[in-house]
């Protein structure tokens, strides 16, 4: 069956898979809604969206995806409030983060309508999927890789530009210890560490492999130069409280700019919460840990939401963080997933219904 939602043609699934959700116990990122959007970048342009049943890609092996890791993607969250009404976080930023990674990979610039419409349409469609229990949500993924051929290391000559969702649980299933990392390195000046830029993940798999043997969920990154600054982690910013003050560290073109790192800054500022954005080394924290002065530590970032993180590992000696619910994270939690879910004011004007 074929309709049109925001002026985008749609081919409907035959039959839908949402009864074998079990939307009581979901994990993150693990099943699939039942439709995708589509859009190709082919003769110079990208052509018009079109949403279809969740299937398989087919590509050719030559394809340059497989080759030289031209991709980019996003991640972002719908959520459903008790009014059956949908809602985006700041989706335009996303848009434009989109972009601004495509143009570090050398892919071409996807028009916003094509986003924006793409995927309202989509979520109208699947807007079933979208959970309502707490800490649960519709986690979307926009992503772009290189399908044009052959073995030439240069840019593709076409691309895919897909958005599929996944009806998702939290990201981290219990504590969140963090290794800090002294060897390997994520990114590095003039690199694409900024970019959302799929190769900035499979780089991160072994180091974290290594830690996770250790014991520890995440890595948190370094700067590559001495490894003496703390940057991010394998999927979050951090942020570091000292005494009464948040710190984190500046964005870079070593690290992502994220949206959830930039909306807890802001709110941070509008509550009166004392916030520094400066580097932060790791000496300064390590010495906060022993002399007592630091209070936490927590991921920000789409997945992760805010993450308090437990405890941290540096050169051999584990530091565990106080335990106290009376938090900036849990505070900070409750205000971003008020406003994401229209549980509670948005005076920043965020919150985005679909
Ligand atoms: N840093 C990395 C490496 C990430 O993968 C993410 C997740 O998107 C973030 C930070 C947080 O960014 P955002 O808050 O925009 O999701
Ligand atoms: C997100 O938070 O949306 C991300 O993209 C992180 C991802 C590695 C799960």
């Amino acid at each position: 069956m074929s309709a049109i939602i925001n002026d985008i043609e749609i081919i409907k699934a035959e039959s839908s898979n949402i009864t074998a959700v079990d939307f009581d116990n979901l994990t993150f990122g693990s099943v699939f809604s039942d439709h995708m959007l589509v859009c190709d970048y082919k003769d110079g342009k990208w052509h018009k969206p079109m949403i279809m049943p969740y299937q398989p890609v087919t590509l050719d092996p030559s394809a340059k995806i497989f080759h030289y890791g031209q991709s980019v993607f996003e991640g972002m969250k719908a959520y459903k409030d008790a009014e059956d009404n949908v809602w985006l976080f700041r989706p335009e930023q996303n848009c434009k983060r989109l972009n601004i990674s495509s143009h570090r990979l050398a892919i071409p610039e996807l028009p916003e309508a094509y986003f924006m419409e793409g995927l309202k349409a989509l979520l109208q469609l699947d807007k079933d999927w979208i959970p309502t229990k707490a800490g649960s949500s519709l986690y979307i993924r926009p992503f772009i890789f290189a399908s044009g051929n052959g073995f030439h290391a240069s840019p593709a000559d076409a691309y895919k530009f897909i958005i599929c969702t996944a009806p998702s649980g939290a990201y981290f299933s219990g504590d969140v210890k963090v290794l800090i990392e002294e060897t390997y390195s994520r990114s590095a000046n003039g690199g694409v560490g900024f970019a959302k830029a799929g190769g900035n993940y499979a780089g991160q798999f072994y180091p974290t492999q290594l830690a996770k043997a250790k014991g520890y969920q995440q890595v948190i990154w370094t700067d590559d130069n001495n490894h003496e600054y703390i940057e991010e982690a394998g999927a979050m910013n951090i942020f570091i409280r000292i005494n009464d003050t948040l710190i984190t560290g500046p964005t870079s073109d070593r690290i992502l700019d994220g949206i959830t790192r930039k909306s807890i800054i802001e709110l941070a500022e509008a509550e009166n919460i004392p916030v520094e954005v400066r580097k932060i080394t790791v000496t300064e924290v390590v010495d906060a840990a022993k002399n007592g002065t630091l209070k936490e530590m927590f991921g920000a970032g789409t997945a992760a939401v805010i993450s308090p993180i437990s405890g941290f590992g540096y050169k051999g000696t584990d530091y565990d963080l106080p335990k106290n619910d009376d938090t900036y994270a849990n505070y900070l939690k409750k205000r971003i997933t008020d406003i994401q879910t229209n549980k509670g004011e948005d005076p920043f004007g965020w919150r985005v219904k679909v």
